[in-house]
């Protein structure tokens, strides 16, 4: 019998394209999904099925198949219209699930003809999915863009063995409810027969809105196993935060390139406590608020003026977006305020970057920065908070984080939590770790990075394939 393989799902592959003044250029795609699944599917091997960003030509599938030269993997694109994007991507994914699941509705445009796309986009995924794999593969589709496509597969093949991740926050019921299509896609969902989610607060969401919108259904199992009985079959709710490949990372930061860097962006700033923000410019990454806190506590406490400067990089995010455009003048129009308002001769407070980074410069950041400063208002899981850790090989350093973000409970016992909503509580967190002692660093950094190692990608992609054994 033909042996199974492993085909990963996602809106997009790890390359995304574009024509920029008729010439065709590549770009790395940023964030977390692509920064946990690339590891794992360099190891495993199998396919990787998205889109590509724009439309078909020979040019791209040959850079896409140069680009995998030599493993065991690769990637199968798949091409969407300008009209398809708008409204599935950038309108039903990023105007109505990405806001909704955050808890910010009041971000949420509820446009029917999205709805229209993004089944119709969800089939078409699943078509690409049937044409490339065989019934006995193991079909691992992520994240909010695509939470219908195991409806469309299982039309066509029932026995599938179809998982599904989701990498964000799922909502509670008052939240969920205002959804005009909330019964759909929970069904939808039903159809996958594992559902894996970042923490207990997604797990207890989604079975608490799946009681009360699909009443009909059948729960059991406990603490971080739930198993629905529908009327499709068993789909298996598990709770598996993602991580990093922290010996990697961690490898990379102690390589004399990565060290000699962060040392040079240390005497840059000399003297300076560093403080570090990596974000996509996104609203549920409460850059904004960082900035008020920072503001607040260099205006209330002055003698930390001149002996703190924040490094804040913004990697650009879903510019087409109204909301994300208003962001991008919101933040950047703050970090003047702040500048004009503090700065001094030979001292800038904010030093701000709008772009990408290389994987080496990022590591040379993390590890030259003494504080991390991870504050979204909600967030799936934050890698950036488990990179900061694993790039600090000489175990100083301090992580401040969200309490709401999904990494807080794995790390609570070694950073310090803050609510980000708290402009006082999080600059009364920065003096404490502008202050805090070289052991107590250690202490928190040694618990963080044991943490973290102790569950990291390898063991996230371990707990999948065990949980695959028990659908079975
Ligand atoms: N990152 C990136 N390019 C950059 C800066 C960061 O690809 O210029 C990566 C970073 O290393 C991390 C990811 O983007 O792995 C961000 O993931 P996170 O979970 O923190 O947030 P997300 O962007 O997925 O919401
Ligand atoms: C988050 C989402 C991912 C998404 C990434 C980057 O991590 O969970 O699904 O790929 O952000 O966003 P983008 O819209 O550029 O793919």
């Amino acid at each position: 019998a033909p042996s199974t393989s492993l085909v990963v799902v996602s809106n997009r592959i790890p390359l995304s394209f574009a024509m920029e003044q008729g010439k065709l250029t590549a770009t790395p795609s940023s964030g977390g999904l692509v920064s946990a699944l690339e590891p794992l599917l360099k190891e495993h091997g199998g396919v990787w099925i998205g889109s590509a960003g724009t439309q078909d030509s020979p040019e791209i599938r040959a850079q896409l198949k140069e680009a995998t030269c030599g493993h065991h993997y690769h990637y199968e694109p798949l091409f969407l219209s300008e009209e398809e994007q708008a409204k599935y991507y950038e309108g039903f994914s990023n105007e109505v699930l990405w806001p909704l699941f955050h808890d910010l509705q009041t971000h949420c445009v509820f446009k029917p003809i999205y709805w229209d796309f993004y089944r119709r986009v969800n089939q078409k995924f699943a078509e690409a999915v049937l044409h490339v794999t065989r019934e006995e593969d193991i079909v691992w589709v992520q994240d909010y863009q695509l939470l219908q496509v195991a409806t469309s597969i299982r039309a066509q093949r029932p026995r599938s063995r179809i998982a599904f991740f989701l990498h964000i926050p799922f909502p509670p019921p008052d939240i969920f409810e205002k959804l005009p299509w909330r019964r759909e896609i929970l069904q939808g969902l039903l159809d996958y027969d594992f559902i894996g989610l970042q923490t207990e607060r997604d797990q207890r969401n989604l079975v608490a809105c799946l009681r009360t919108f699909i009443p009909e259904i059948k729960l059991d199992g406990r603490g971080d196993h739930r198993k629905v009985v529908s009327a499709r079959g068993v789909t298996l709710i598990q709770v598996m935060p993602i991580s990093i490949d922290f010996h990697e990372l961690a490898s990379v930061a102690a390589s004399e390139a990565v060290s000699s860097r962060a040392a040079e962006i240390r005497c840059e700033s000399p003297g300076l406590c560093i403080a570090l923000g990596i974000d996509r410019l996104d609203y549920t990454k409460g850059i904004p608020e960082r900035l008020r806190a920072f503001r607040a506590l260099l205006r209330d406490q002055p003698e930390f003026r001149r002996k703190i400067t924040l490094i804040q990089v913004v990697v650009p995010s879903r510019e087409n977006i109204p909301r994300y455009q208003e962001l991008h003048s919101e933040v950047e129009k703050l970090v003047s305020s702040v500048n004009g308002e503090l700065a001094e001769p030979g001292w800038t407070p904010i030093q701000y970057m709008h772009r990408s980074v290389s994987h080496e410069e990022l590591l040379a950041l993390y590890k030259a920065a003494h504080i991390a400063l991870v504050t979204p208002l909600k967030d799936g899981m934050n890698l950036v908070a488990k990179e900061y850790c694993a790039a600090h090989v000489e175990d100083d350093g301090v992580l401040i984080l969200s309490e709401f973000a999904g990494a807080a409970p794995e790390l609570k016992t070694g950073a310090i939590l803050v609510n980000p909503y708290d402009e006082v509580g999080v600059a009364n967190a920065l003096k404490q770790a502008i202050e805090m002692p070289v052991k107590e660093q250690r202490r928190r950094m040694l618990r963080l990075r044991h943490q973290i190692q102790s569950a990291d990608i390898h063991h996230w992609r371990d707990l999948f394939f065990a949980s695959l054994k028990r659908v079975e």
